[in-house]
């Protein structure tokens, strides 16, 4: 048998944006650790560990909301596909795995796919798998932080675009940032539409489990954050003193994580020093849970005019399809 392979396969047009910005990120970290409560952005969960952690996560018995999404999108493909109309370029907005694309692509048809994560070497290996399953398709990576805004380079999108940000990511951003997010996304989207998958208030003994699972991989996922930290930072943050926490914040509609110091200790980095008292916590990430009529009227506060959602059965998670 001869192995069939093409002279010259196609490759991924690979960019990383993100050309990080070590000296800012630092100044940001010690300004961040040096406030009397610490809070960081959950972007920096995501090294290239960090999304093999949350890749693990996506396939826990309790974490419920990548499985219901795929649910929901497989049981509806034709009828998002005709919703949805041609697409000329599929921007994935974290793609992380792509696997989330991967579902939509043969329904959809796009003439390019570009695939967006602030990890860029964890991207670049999904990429490269997605694109042996799809010779053909014109495949964009783009290693960029769009946690503050999305700001794509000339030329990314040609034709119709659909947004597509799936595994309600849109959760990390508090109501009036993901408003925020919303309209500036609004204004690219132009003639194309924003396909959104968003995670719903549900019961706590459903949620909790979901951000604290047995296996404590959720945990792992958060404590990496501590290694990401000394990497970018120089610190020497010993994640065995501390201790996975997270929990529903009902008032404010949203899951909580945090890491908890197991005993007094004193972070050190180049130039500055930290000390956490035993318990004191670091606020590392947001996951806020929407009611359908909420998330509908934060569409059109951001001028979605047109919309239209799938659920599951269960009434767990929801993709809305809008545009303007
Ligand atoms: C990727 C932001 C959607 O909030 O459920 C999973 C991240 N954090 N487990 C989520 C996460 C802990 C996830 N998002």
């Amino acid at each position: 048998m001869t192995p069939v392979c093409s002279d010259s396969p196609r490759q991924p047009y690979f960019m990383q944006l993100f050309t990080q910005d070590l000296e800012a990120t630092a100044v940001e970290l010690k300004a961040a650790l040096s406030a009397s409560s610490v809070r960081l952005s959950p972007k920096f969960l995501y090294d290239a560990l960090g999304s093999t952690l949350f890749d693990a996560i996506t396939r826990l018995p309790e974490y419920y909301p990548t499985r219901t999404e795929a649910l929901i999108v497989d049981t509806h493909l034709d009828d998002i596909a005709r919703a949805v109309g041609p697409v000329g370029t599929l921007i994935d907005l974290g793609a992380g795995n792509c696997e989330k694309a991967a579902r939509l692509l043969p329904a959809l048809q796009p003439d390019r796919y570009v695939a967006v994560d602030i990890s860029a070497d964890f991207l670049a290996e999904a990429l490269a798998r997605l694109q042996r399953l799809q010779p053909s398709l014109e495949t964009w990576g783009l290693g960029l932080d769009f946690s503050g805004a999305l700001t794509l380079p000339d030329g990314a999108v040609q034709g119709r675009p659909l947004f597509f940000y799936p595994g309600s990511s849109i959760g990390n951003f508090d109501p009036a940032q993901a408003l925020s997010f919303l309209t500036g996304l609004r204004k690219q989207v132009a003639d194309g539409a924003l396909l959104i998958g968003v995670d719903l208030l549900k019961p706590v003994t459903l949620l909790e489990p979901a951000y604290d699972d047995a296996l404590g991989v959720t945990a792992a996922f958060n404590l990496n954050l501590l290694l990401h930290l000394n990497r970018l930072l120089g610190s020497n943050f010993d994640p065995r003193g501390w201790r996975h926490a997270a929990h529903f914040n009902a008032a404010d509609s949203r899951i909580e994580m945090h890491l908890e110091a197991r005993s007094e200790v004193t972070v050190q980095w180049p130039g500055g020093t930290r000390r956490f008292l035993a318990g004191e916590r670091i606020h590392t990430e947001n996951s806020h849970k929407h009611s359908v009529r909420g998330f509908a009227a934060l569409l059109a506060d951001a001028g979605f005019r047109t919309q239209r959602h799938w659920c599951d059965p269960q009434g767990w998670f929801a993709v809305f399809l809008a545009s303007a």
